[in-house]
C-alpha cells in the first residue's frame, strides 16, 4: 500500500474551485508520477468530486497510463456506443467529426446532453470517468457538473422518506437523446418497467467514502420506480430530477485546450451545452470500471 504525501510534500498544487464542487491540479508530474503522486490525487479526487487538471500537454498514451494508474479500464460497449477510437481501444472518442464516409467519428455529437452519469444502465458503471480537451469549439460546449452527495443532504424530508431503500429500473433501449441504443430493438408497448435493464438504489453509499448520494442515471423519460404504481413513479421521478441542477450544487468547466478533467459518477452528474455545428470538439474519454451501486 503506497504511503500517502503530505500537503507539504506534494509534487503538484491542488486548488479548489470555491465552487459546490472541483478542485484544479497544477503541475501535476505526468511524465514521470509515482504510486505515491498518484495516491495523494485520489485523496484530492474524492474530497472534491471533480479534477480538473491544467495545462496537461500530454498525449493519448499519456492518458491511457494515468488512468491504468488508478484501476482497471472499462471497455466501452462496442453494439451500445459511437466512438471508438480506431487504435486504442480505452479510448473513447467524444467528438461531432465525421469519418470520411460521412459517419460520425465520435459520440455525443454537437447537442446539449441532458444530465446523467455515464452508462448508468450497466450493471457496475464507471467510477471515474476522464475527459480531455484536444480541439475545442470557439464558443459553447462547457460541461457542468453536480454534486449528488449535496442533492442527496438537501432533499426535502418528504422526498428523502419516499426514496429511501427504493430503486429505478433504468431500461437499457433508449439512450440520453432519446434514440434507440446500438443493437437493441424499441418494445412494442410503453410498460418501461418491463423493458430490459438494471435496477439502481436511489440513495447510493460510495464505496470508497462511505457518503450516501442521489444516483438518477440518466433517460428520465423511461424510467420508473421499482415496485411503485405508475402515478406514484410519475410524481416523485420529475420532483428528483428538478432537485438535479439546482445552481447551488453546480460547477461549471469552460474548457481551454490540455485541460483533462476527472470525476466521479458514484457521486456527480453532469451535462453539456451545445455547441455550433460548425465548429469541431474532439475530446479523448478513458473510464475506470466501479462498484455495483448498493
Ligand atoms: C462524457 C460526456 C460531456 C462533454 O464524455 O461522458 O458526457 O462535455 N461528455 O463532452
Ligand atoms: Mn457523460
Amino acid at each position: 500500500m503506497a504511503t500517502q504525501l503530505d500537503m507539504t510534500t506534494r509534487r503538484f498544487r491542488a486548488v479548489p474551485t470555491g465552487g459546490a464542487l472541483g478542485c484544479d491540479i497544477f503541475g501535476f508530474p505526468f511524465g514521470d508520477f509515482s504510486p505515491d503522486d498518484i495516491s495523494a490525487m485520489r485523496q484530492v479526487w474524492l474530497a472534491h468530486q471533480v479534477l480538473r487538471f491544467r495545462e496537461t500537454a500530454i498525449d493519448d498514451d499519456t492518458q491511457i497510463r494515468f488512468s491504468s494508474m488508478l484501476g482497471p479500464f472499462v471497455v466501452h460497449p462496442r453494439q451500445m456506443q459511437q466512438g471508438q477510437h480506431g487504435r486504442r481501444g480505452q479510448i473513447l472518442v467524444i467528438s461531432n467529426k465525421k469519418k470520411p464516409d460521412g459517419t460520425p467519428a465520435g459520440d455525443l455529437g454537437d447537442g446539449e446532453v441532458n444530465w446523467h452519469t455515464d452508462t448508468w444502465f450497466k450493471e457496475r458503471p464507471p467510477s471515474a470517468s476522464i475527459l480531455r480537451a484536444i480541439e475545442l469549439p470557439p464558443a459553447g460546449g462547457n460541461t457542468q457538473f453536480a454534486s449528488m452527495y449535496r442533492a442527496y443532504d438537501t432533499l426535502p424530508a418528504e422526498l428523502k422518506k419516499a426514496v429511501a431503500g427504493r430503486a429505478i429500473h433504468h431500461q437499457t433501449v433508449i439512450d440520453g437523446r432519446g434514440d434507440v441504443r446500438l443493437g437493441m430493438t424499441r418494445p412494442d408497448n410503453e410498460d418501461y418497467a418491463t423493458w430490459p435493464g438494471v435496477d439502481h438504489p436511489i440513495v447510493r453509499t460510495h464505496g470508497e467514502t462511505g457518503r450516501k448520494g442521489l444516483y438518477l442515471g440518466g433517460s428520465p423519460k423511461y424510467q420508473t420506480i421499482v415496485g411503485l404504481p405508475t402515478d406514484e413513479s410519475r410524481e416523485i421521478l420529475p420532483a428528483l430530477w428538478r432537485h438535479v441542477g439546482r445552481p447551488e450544487q453546480v460547477w461549471t468547466q469552460v474548457w481551454s485546450p490540455g485541460d483533462m478533467v476527472m470525476w466521479d459518477n458514484r457521486c456527480v452528474m453532469h451535462r453539456r451545452d451545445r455547441f455550433d455545428p460548425a465548429a469541431i470538439r474532439l475530446m479523448h474519454r478513458t473510464a475506470l470500471e466501479g462498484e455495483r451501486p448498493h
